[in-house]
């Protein structure tokens, strides 16, 4: 990264797995982090560790413990967002938003269908699923690009081989990741359109072991079976994510926008 603004970059998702390692890696490649999570009491300690590694790496950590699908919480962390980079202009630097994460885990694992209807998906888990994973990324963009922060900006979002794939107990992750991906091909060609320099990309990670993989049902099986078929005989880990997205943050990449990469390893071709 070789540009002299004051890096930012924006993960959603920060305190835990893929957002967490590319926070660290991203704040080590010389960005300040402004990071959103949802924590109870029990992860806070978790969260102190995250951002005194940040500060370790010589970087500011901007940590706001709020639901990102929340617009009220959305906007507040937006406004200091602002604030903080009109402190530096005030200061004669040049703050950009140079990398945003989407990097939210939290949907409902409910089957589509049971014997007993009281078991199985209902409306409300299968929108709040779409509405965390999937189109709060629009949002998000929608008001960074409102208050004028949207310029040369890689945006990220993760997603998973169930945007195309079938697997037990993932129907509304699997609804979220495919509506996610063409979130990012639409703000791909809008952001360009709008000539803002930015990239959007969705980043399909393989399998990897973080507090979400080991709430689906069956996480061992499905661990197991990623063992066995990773070509590279590993599965991937947060931190190949980060390195990978700070790789691709890098200059000259631009151009390089609206397409889901894989960083797994070669699972995804297997197709098994
Ligand atoms: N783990 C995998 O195997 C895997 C594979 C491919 C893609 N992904 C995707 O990567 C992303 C991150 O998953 P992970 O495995 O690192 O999960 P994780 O549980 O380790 O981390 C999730 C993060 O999201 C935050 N979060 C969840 N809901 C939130 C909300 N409403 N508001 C604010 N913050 C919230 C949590 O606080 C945490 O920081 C997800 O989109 C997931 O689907 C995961």
């Amino acid at each position: 990264m070789s540009d002299d603004r004051e890096r930012w970059a924006l993960v959603l998702g920060a305190s835990s797995g893929m957002g967490e390692a590319t926070a660290l890696a991203l704040a080590s490649a010389g960005c300040n982090i402004a990071g959103v999570h949802l924590d109870f009491r029990a992860g806070l300690k978790h969260v102190d560790e995250v951002k005194a590694a940040i500060e370790a790496a010589g970087r500011e950590a901007l940590f706001f413990n709020v639901n990102a699908a929340d617009d009220e919480k959305r906007a507040g962390v937006l406004e200091a967002l602002a604030a903080r980079f009109a402190e530096s202009t005030a200061a004669g630097r040049t703050p950009h938003l140079r990398v945003v994460v989407h990097s939210l885990a939290f949907g409902s694992l409910l089957p589509f269908l049971t014997d007993d209807p009281k078991t199985r998906i209902s409306r409300r888990q299968l929108e709040m699923t779409l509405d965390v994973m999937a189109s709060s990324l629009v949002y998000w963009t929608q008001d960074l690009f409102a208050l004028g922060l949207l310029h040369e900006t890689r945006i990220y979002a993760l997603t998973s081989e169930g945007s195309t794939r079938v697997i037990p107990s993932y129907g509304a992750v699997s609804a979220a990741k495919s509506a996610l991906e063409s979130n990012c091909r639409q703000l791909a060609m809008e952001l360009a359109r709008a000539e803002t320099g930015c990239s959007v990309n969705a980043i399909r990670a393989g399998v990897t072991i973080t507090p979400a993989l080991l709430r689906i049902p069956h996480h061992s099986v499905v661990i197991r079976r990623t063992e066995k078929r990773n070509p590279s005989g590993r599965m991937t880990t947060p931190q190949d994510v980060g390195e990978a997205i700070v790789k691709l943050s890098e200059d000259g990449l631009l151009w390089m926008t609206g397409n889901v990469i894989s960083v797994d390893g070669g699972e995804f071709i297997t197709g098994s």
